[in-house]
């Protein structure tokens, strides 16, 4: 196994018997060495800095019915909202004040929110602090919504594969929804000059080695700029609420193994990370995570974006998630940056 981790330090590649060895082999001195190696790369790159980017969930309305997703089309049980234009720039305003210079608009796929309606907030956001970047995650988009948006001062795009296997995709997710188009949308957004991120869920139901080796084989092959990744965890509104949580280790493990894989890569210690586990976003960080994106939306609505039970901060005001970070992040070595905190480049 020993093996395997220098040539994946090394190389940045392997074949995906190898990545299934790697993945059935965790264990508790494979951990060490890989988050040693991967501590190491992301220091060479960024230093000690971790970069904040500002979450604004604008709306949990959606009309896709992901099976895992709280905030499925069908959860009867879920109480919607939408913020206005204005309300997601004051959040932005905010969020500036308190030092943020990277916004997330993050939602479900809402109607409401046409091309001209968020290309305006986008420009608008843009218009008011042009050093910031603005990133949406909005789900899937036709190709000249994508392009619209870019013009409008969109920088990046998140979007998480979810699965690099299309029979585990289609588990998932309900027939309407396609793999095919889901990698089509990232080729799209790569197209249009985008910063693009992808990702997947560690422990969805019926994943598997396999499935998950294919998903390190498509980042090693994709090189995204951002890989969101983060354990699943039930939520008891949606048919999945029996099975099992991915675990902490297992995604800190594999947080290790895409640093490696692609060294320059923005990787969030997500929020689902600090919801497994009370030290979970550090233990993230400290094994190769370099991102960490608190939540800046309305108190008010903050219990009502649940993609999963029991999600961490949603009584917390802004302020104080921002100062929460940083004293987590110092403590255990590390320093928040502000800045736009672009990919940087290798050389
Ligand atoms: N557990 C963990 N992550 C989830 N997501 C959606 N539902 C869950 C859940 N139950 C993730 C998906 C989606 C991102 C916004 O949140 O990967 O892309
Ligand atoms: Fe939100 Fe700690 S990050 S309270």
């Amino acid at each position: 196994m020993k093996d395997l981790i220098n040539k994946l330090a090394e190389e940045h590649s392997l074949n995906l018997e190898e990545y299934e060895a790697l993945i059935s082999g965790r264990n508790e001195e494979n951990t060490r060495l890989l988050r040693e190696f991967a501590v190491k790369v992301r220091r060479e790159i960024y230093g000690n800095d971790v970069y904040i980017r500002g979450l604004i969930e604008i709306s949990n309305i959606c009309r896709n019915d992901c099976l895992y997703c709280g905030i499925r089309k069908s959860n009867k049980n879920c109480e919607r909202y939408r913020l206005t234009p204005d309300e997601i720039i004051e959040c932005s305003n905010e969020g500036y004040e308190l030092g943020f210079r990277t916004f997330v608009l993050q939602g479900g796929e809402d109607g409401y929110f046409t091309d001209e309606i968020l290309g305006g907030i986008v420009k608008k956001i843009k218009d008011n602090h042009p050093d910031c970047a603005v990133t949406l995650s909005m789900g899937e988009r036709s190709y000249g919504s994508y392009k619209f948006l870019r013009a409008c001062g969109a920088d990046r795009y998140l979007l998480r594969h979810e699965t690099a296997d299309s029979q585990h995709y289609s588990r998932l997710h309900p027939l309407a929804m396609s793999y095919d188009n889901r990698m089509k949308c990232l080729e799209n957004l790569r197209s249009l000059g985008y910063q693009v991120g992808c990702g997947f869920m560690v422990g969805s139901p019926y994943q598997t080695v396999k499935n998950i080796a294919k998903d390190l084989k498509f980042i090693e092959t994709f090189k995204p700029e951002m890989c969101g990744i983060g354990p699943f965890i039930p939520h008891k509104d949606t048919e999945f609420r029996n099975f099992p949580p991915g675990s902490a280790e297992m995604t800190c493990y594999l947080l290790s193994v895409i640093r490696l894989i692609y060294p320059p890569v923005l990787l969030p210690a997500t929020t689902a990370l600090g919801t497994v586990n009370p030290i979970g976003r550090e233990m993230g960080i400290m094994s190769g995570a370099n991102v960490v994106m608190p939540n800046l939306s309305p108190v008010k609505v903050r219990k009502k974006y649940e993609l999963y039970d029991n999600k961490i901060c949603t009584g917390e005001e802004s302020a104080q998630c921002r100062n929460c970070l940083n004293e987590r992040v110092s403590k255990i070595g590390y320093r928040i940056v502000t800045g736009r905190g672009d990919f940087r480049v290798p050389c």
